[in-house]
């Protein structure tokens, strides 16, 4: 765990020092649990985003895009629950005068308990070497049985506090449990409040009466409120979806894990409307296409896995989470929900207009019901840099820094470098880069040594280095780097567009999801 606690480290400087990723308003010492993109970082963040958008709006006809405001109707968030019941429980140690959400705490002892499990398990299986049965271990050794139960009781209950809302009863668990702040390390603790998440503004002169008006917390409900505007003019017929990508924004207690969890942050959601009684079956269908979006990235099926909620919200009738594996544990990176027709319905009921669908194969109308897909794009950046990061070893001794990032995904396609920077290389190479530049992200690079500049490269991860030295200027060919393997290979000028596009491009990525 340390050493996992370690690269992590590792991946939030190298976020920094290459461009990717910056804490935001840094001269002033940084604003808590908001960052900025980079150079690179932008261009990683645009190449997700658009590999989401393309898959959603290219690959469904019946699925098209949006792009709502920011600010929206405060009666919205009334409808819609957030007003009322957008919340996270806190609690204050009052010796580190440190502030934590409740149920996090919680969640965190449960985890204690699975890593002790765990390690009984793998030192057993150490001892016991090929003959070892882990089911019968489990079932049959007393302090596996004994964490086994503590950690079962201790779900149980968090489950029915959760459900009930019983604030008391969530700070009796911590009580109980003995857990202590990790700053003061005391059991001090103050009751638990409820935390509305919501960011409050005034939009108008005071004159004139300001209304008050929330930075979106989610970006569905604006998906939600035009749900009648882009049926009627899209001519949408059901089943269909509508695909937003935008900023949301949350008041976090506790902000964690670098672009994990931040206050103003980005959404990619997609509400797919079916007819009432068929979203169970577009929840699996939509599980399924999801889970294959993110395969499809070759980061390693291994790493992902579903979570399906236990403790759903009074609206849906069916929850999951897609959980990818961080350096920090396996983590929540997209949700997918069965939202029933609560929100069209709300919406309905405070706005006071229809919202229904007149069905011409059931000759009916209805308020449809919503299956929601709900990923973060900042999330999904995270998932891509730690899966990517890697120190390899060479055979010389040397360790290289490499991102293996997806190519497709990549900031920089291709680096062009002349060998040495006179006898008309660097005028043959700007050739080159003439030519890619309007199909691909292309650098120039003719500073340092070669084996520097493929470094810098490898930790950009960029997937493909092209050096052009003298035999370039005799027959028209350079030696083109793949990131990954370091293979070099000498190529046609001629032949590059293609290899490169066949490596690099979206619609390759695409055309796995089929
Ligand atoms: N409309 C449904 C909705 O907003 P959610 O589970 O609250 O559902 C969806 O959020 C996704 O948004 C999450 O799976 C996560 O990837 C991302 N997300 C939520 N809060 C976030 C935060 N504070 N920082 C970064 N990403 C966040």
């Amino acid at each position: 765990m340390a050493q996992q606690e370690d690269v992590f480290k590792k991946i939030v400087s190298h976020a920094k020092e290459y461009g990717f990723v910056f804490p935001s308003s840094e001269i002033y010492d940084g604003l808590s649990a908001v960052y900025d993109y980079g150079q690179n970082g932008v261009e990683l963040k645009n190449n997700i985003k658009r590999y989401w958008w393309d898959a959603m709006t290219l690959l469904h006809e019946n699925i098209v895009g949006i792009d709502s405001a920011i600010f929206m109707h405060p009666t919205i968030w009334k409808a819609s629950g957030h007003v009322d019941a957008f919340n996270d429980p806190l609690i204050d140690n009052r010796d580190s005068k440190k502030r934590y959400r409740a149920d996090v705490l919680i969640e965190d002892q449960i985890a204690k308990y699975d890593e002790k499990i765990a390690k009984e398990i793998a030192k057993a299986a150490k001892r016991f070497g090929d003959a070892f049965d882990e089911a019968q271990f489990r079932a049959t050794n007393g302090r596996v049985l004994d964490l086994q139960g503590r950690r079962d009781a201790l779900h149980e209950r968090f489950s029915v506090a959760m459900n009930a809302n019983d604030l008391n009863e969530l700070r009796q668990i911590i009580i109980d449990e003995e857990i202590v702040c990790p700053i003061s390390g005391t059991k001090n603790w103050t009751e638990v409040r409820q935390f509305n998440l919501m960011f409050k503004t005034e939009m108008g002169s005071t004159a004139d009466g300001a209304m008050t008006v929330y930075l979106r917390p989610e970006t569905a409900q604006g998906i939600f409120v035009n749900y009648l505007n882009v049926q009627k003019t899209g001519r949408m017929r059901i089943p269909f979806g509508i695909a937003q990508i935008g900023k949301a924004f949350r008041n976090e207690i506790v902000a964690r894990q670098f672009i994990f969890r931040m206050r103003e942050f980005e959404q990619m959601e997609m509400q797919f409307f079916v007819r009432p009684g068929e979203e169970l079956k577009w929840f699996g269908q939509w599980k399924e296409w999801r889970l294959k979006w993110h395969k499809a990235l070759g980061m390693g099926d291994e790493k992902y896995r579903y979570h399906d909620h236990e403790k759903l919200a009074h609206y849906a009738n069916a929850a999951t989470d897609i959980e990818f594996l961080m350096p920090f544990g396996f983590k929540e990176v997209e949700g997918i929900h069965s939202r029933t027709n609560f929100d069209l319905s709300q919406h309905q009921k405070f706005s006071g207009k229809k919202i229904e669908y007149f069905d011409p194969e059931l000759n009916q109308s209805y308020t449809p019901y919503v299956i929601e897909t709900s990923i973060g794009v900042d999330r999904m950046f995270l998932s891509v840099l730690c899966s990517a990061y890697d120190e390899e070893q060479l055979p010389n001794g040397e360790t290289r820094t490499v991102l293996h990032l997806p190519a497709p995904l990549a900031p920089v396609k291709c680096a062009v470098l002349p060998l040495v920077r006179k006898d008309g290389l660097p005028e043959k190479a700007r050739e080159i880069v003439d030519e890619l530049k309007f199909d691909f992200a292309t650098h120039y690079e003719e500073k340092d040594a070669i084996g520097k500049r493929y470094r810098r490269q490898d930790a950009i991860g960029t997937p493909f280095c092209i050096t052009v030295d003298h035999q370039t200027l005799e027959d028209n060919t350079v030696t083109l780097r793949e990131r990954d393997s370091m293979e070099q290979t000498r190529v046609a000028i001629a032949d590059l567009h293609k290899l490169i596009h066949d490596r690099v491009s979206l619609a390759s990525l695409l055309r796995k999801l089929r």
